[in-house]
């Protein structure tokens, strides 16, 4: 059974009530019970981890290496200019999706410029919720065609 672990930036534990206007109203518990249910269906395993903490962020994906077979991240406001993380998710040699619910290029400038998104296999934006299940299926495409090879 392929094992993806979904991750989670800086102030997305507040979705929900965080600028809803922007992020809708789901809260994070709500997303992450509709990736899990999506995961069920296509018969993967799936955790999840959600910090507000850049270096937390990077120890997780270090020690998600031999442990899942690939990664859903949305990076927060660490996309446009952490490239700690950047090097973590080039370092760990996962496949990593970068999701994003809002349209991260229809908005302030500083957002339309993803620096994690070079070394990701793929970035989904602008979907709302279904940006992180959208992802997951992505990952899971790529991983099934890695298995076919
Ligand atoms: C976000 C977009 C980022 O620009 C922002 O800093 C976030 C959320 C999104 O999911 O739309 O925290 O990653």
């Amino acid at each position: 059974m392929l094992r993806v672990l979904v991750m989670n930036g800086p102030n997305l534990n507040l979705l929900g009530t965080r600028e809803p206007e922007v992020y809708g109203q789901r809260t994070l518990g709500e997303i992450e019970a509709m990736v899990a249910e999506r995961a069920a269906d296509l018969g993967t395993d799936v955790s999840f981890f959600q910090s507000n903490h850049e270096g937390a962020l990077i120890d997780r994906l270090h020690e998600a290496m031999g442990s899942v077979d690939g990664v859903v991240f949305n990076p927060g406001a660490y996309a446009h200019y952490s490239y700690a993380l950047r090097d973590a998710i080039a370092a760990c040699g996962l496949p990593v999706v970068e999701v994003h619910l809002s349209d991260i290029t229809a908005r302030e400038d500083f957002r339309a410029v993803s620096i994690t998104a070079p070394v990701c296999i793929a970035q989904i934006s602008g979907l709302g919720p279904e940006s992180y299940t959208t992802g997951l299926e992505t990952l899971l495409a790529h991983l099934r065609k890695e298995v076919d090879r």
